[in-house]
C-alpha cells in the first residue's frame, strides 16, 4: 500500500500515515507559472495499491482539479488500484435539480474522477447518502459520528445532553446521534412564512435547562448554527455546543462563531484548520486520522470497512 496527498491536507495524510506506519509517498504537486499545476510522482508505484488523499477545500476547483491530474498519474504509472480518498466531497450541495436550469454538481464532479481513473472512493459524512451512487465505482461513506460521540462523552453529562438538528434536513444524521448517546432530540425549524417576511425559527421538543448539542455535516457562513444557538437559548437552553464534521468556515465565519453564543465548535480535521481556525478561543478541531488510517488498512486487507461502526 501506498499513500500519497495534494496540498490541501496534508497534516491529515502524514497523520494518517502515522497510524498507518507508513512513509507518505514522495510526489511534487507545484503550478506552472501560469497556475496550471504540474504533478510528478517520485517514487515507483507500478502493480502498488494507492490511496490518494486529497479534500476539495478552498480553492476547491484547484484541489479537486490536483486530485484528478495525481490520478491520472498514477493511472500512467500502472498503479494496481488507486482509491480517491476524499476526507471532505466539496460540491456536494447542488446534488439535485432544485430548481430550473441547474445543474446537478455532485454527479459531474463523481463523473470526473471516476474518467480520471479511480477505482474505488473512501470518503467521509458526504452531505448527502445517496451522492454514493453517483459514483459507479466502489464508495465508502464513513461517519465521524463514533468520534464525535465519544468526545461529547468525554466534555458532558449525556443524561442532560438534548441532542438538537439546526434544521429539518439534518434529522436523520441528528436522530442517529442521539441514538448512539442514548439522548432526547429537538429540531430547529426555519419557516419563512411569506416572501419578505424575516424568518422565524421554531424549536421542536422542550430543550430548558438542558446542555445542546447542535450537529451538522457542513458548516460554512456559521449563519446556520449561530441563529440556531440563539433559538436555543431563548428557550431556555443552558448551553449550546455544535459538533460539525466540515468546518469550510468561509468569509468571517470563525469571526462569527467567536462572537456567537455558541459555549463550543468542534470540528473535524477533514478540512486544514486555518491559522484563524486554530487560533480561535471557542473552535477546537478532533481528528479523523485514525477512522480514515483504519478504513484505508482494511480497505488495503480487504476487510469490511462497515465493521469500523458496529
Ligand atoms: C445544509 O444543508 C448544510 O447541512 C449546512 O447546514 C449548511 O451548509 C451550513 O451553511 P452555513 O454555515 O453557511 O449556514
Amino acid at each position: 500500500m501506498k499513500v500519497f496527498a495534494g496540498n490541501s491536507n496534508r497534516h491529515l495524510a502524514e497523520a494518517i500515515c502515522k497510524y498507518l506506519n507508513v512513509p507518505l509517498g514522495n510526489a511534487t504537486v507545484k503550478r506552472f507559472a501560469d497556475q496550471e499545476i504540474f504533478v510528478e510522482i517520485s517514487e515507483n508505484v507500478r502493480g502498488e495499491d494507492v490511496f490518494l488523499v486529497q479534500s476539495t477545500s478552498f480553492p476547491a476547483n484547484d484541489h479537486l482539479m490536483e486530485l484528478l491530474i495525481m490520478i491520472d498519474a498514477m493511472r500512467r504509472s500502472s498503479a494496481k488500484r488507486i482509491t480517491a480518498v476524499l476526507p471532505y466531497f466539496g460540491y456536494a450541495r447542488q446534488d439535485r435539480k432544485a430548481g430550473p436550469r441547474t445543474p446537478i454538481s455532485a454527479k459531474l464532479v463523481a463523473n470526473l474522477i471516476t474518467e480520471a481513473g479511480a477505482d474505488r472512493v473512501l470518503t467521509l459524512d458526504l452531505h448527502a447518502g445517496q451522492i454514493q451512487g453517483f459514483f459507479d465505482i466502489p464508495t465508502d461513506n464513513l461517519f465521524a459520528a463514533p468520534i464525535l460521540a465519544r468526545d461529547i462523552k468525554d466534555h458532558y453529562d449525556t443524561n442532560n445532553v438534548m441532542v438538537v438538528s439546526p434544521d429539518v434536513g439534518g434529522v436523520v444524521r441528528a436522530r442517529a446521534l442521539s441514538k448512539r448517546l442514548d439522548c432526547l432530540l429537538a429540531i430547529v425549524d426555519k419557516r419563512r412564512d411569506r416572501p419578505g417576511e424575516s424568518e422565524v425559527m421554531n424549536v421542536i421538543g422542550d430543550v430548558s435547562g438542558k446542555d445542546c448539542i447542535l450537529i451538522d455535516d457542513i458548516i460554512d457562513s456559521g449563519g446556520t448554527l449561530c441563529n440556531a444557538a440563539e433559538a436555543l437559548l431563548k428557550k431556555g437552553a443552558t448551553s449550546v455546543t455544535a459538533y460539525i464534521t466540515h468546518g469550510v468556515l468561509s468569509g468571517g465565519a470563525v469571526a462569527r462563531v467567536a462572537s456567537s453564543k455558541l459555549r463550543e465548535l468542534v470540528i473535524t480535521d477533514s478540512i486544514q484548520p486555518t491559522t484563524g481556525v486554530q487560533s480561535a478561543h471557542n473552535i477546537r478541531v478532533i481528528s479523523t486520522a485514525g477512522l480514515l488510517g483504519e478504513a484505508i488498512n482494511r480497505t488495503a486487507q480487504e476487510q469490511s470497512v462497515s465493521g469500523l461502526f458496529d
